[in-house]
């Protein structure tokens, strides 16, 4: 039986055989997939690994300040980049989802080769590329892509860099198995897949400092309020989203229009189809209450009950 706990010992083993000299690069964002590749290199090749996190303002709330921690008490060297400004102030007012995407994927890249190029003796670029990634790049050639999502595929053409991917016969679970046999914390062990754009892809219509506020307090109550009933580890993601649709509210005893927050919890294998969970209405009743009491200019909650297909499982 193929158990990827026993993996560890031979993925360490090719890195160093690979490896023989130089700094390994490693982008991070807080995921499993990522902070599994820094720690395996970790282990592999000690102070030649230099973890890069790019904080492009668009992560759930405390999200880079513990990914960064984490990463630091295992010992790992982490560089992190505060690129907020300069995304947001990209995406400021635009609508279109592709655009956002656009947006947010080119300054990445181009932050990206700038840490880099500051980074004396950088010869590798790790990624934590998955099993099912591998596939799918090479499947949507030429196919219809539903959306461009931005960390798969193969190693960006403007890098000089060799690519090193070590989990890339792996799939999430085995992933997820291996971060828990490493000692990691269940935070990160069990955490749900995060768009690369972040809560951009959250935002429907022009993307505003206000919306994304929103999303982002919704986001952490949704997490709150289903991690306290049980169900946060067993549903593939969970989240809110806003748009610009209003409805008219009552604050006080004053009429109030405000913004529609959108709850969608999924339930899925592998995020190529899904179904919208059937939380049990009193979690949603108070996800729904707290969202509109405790998050000013909202005053409506709708849960989002279409699976995918044909709905997709992000809004944008
Ligand atoms: P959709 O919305 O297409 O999403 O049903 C399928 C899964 O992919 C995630 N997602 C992304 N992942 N970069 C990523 O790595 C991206 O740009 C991106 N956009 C969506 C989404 O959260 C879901 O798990």
């Amino acid at each position: 039986v193929w158990v990827p706990e026993e993996q560890v010992g031979k993925i360490v083993e090719e890195i160093k055989a690979r490896v023989k000299e130089g700094i390994v690069v490693v982008g991070v964002s807080g995921g499993v997939d990522s902070t599994v590749t820094a720690v395996l290199l970790h282990m592999a090749l000690g102070s030649r690994v230099k973890a890069v996190f790019i904080d492009h303002g668009l992560f759930r709330e405390g999200e880079p300040e513990k990914a960064v921690q984490l990463l630091r008490s295992i010992g790992i060297d982490v560089l992190y980049i505060d690129a907020r400004e300069r995304f947001l102030k990209k995406l400021d007012g635009v609508s279109d989802c592709e655009e956002k995407r656009r947006i947010v994927g080119e300054t990445f890249a181009e932050v990206f080769t700038e840490v880099v190029a500051g980074i004396p003796n950088a010869k590798y670029l790790a990624q934590g590329t998955l099993y099912p990634d591998v596939i799918e790049s090479g499947a949507v050639k030429g196919a219809d892509r539903i959306k461009s999502h931005h960390n798969v595929g193969g190693i960006p053409s403007w890098f000089s860099l060799e690519l090193i991917e070590p989990l890339r016969d792996f799939y999430k679970d085995e992933v997820r198995r291996i971060a828990k046999s490493l000692g990691l914390p269940d935070e990160v062990v069990y955490r749900h897949p995060f768009p690369g754009p972040g809560l951009a892809v959250r935002i429907i219509g022009p993307f505003t400092l206000e919306k994304l506020e929103i999303v982002r307090r919704a986001t952490k109550i949704v997490e709150e309020e289903l991690d306290r009933a049980g169900l946060l580890r067993k549903v593939w993601q969970a989240f809110a989203t806003v748009g610009e649709d209003k409805w008219v509210g009552v604050k006080g005893d004053r009429r109030a229009e405000g913004y529609i927050v959108t709850v969608r919890v999924v339930e899925s294998e592998d995020a190529m189809t899904a179904d919208w969970a059937k939380i049990p209405h009193d979690v949603l009743d108070k996800i729904a209450s707290r969202i509109a009491s405790e998050i000013p200019h909202v005053t409506m909650v709708t849960y989002a009950i279409t699976s995918k297909p044909p709905s997709t499982i992000e809004p944008c």
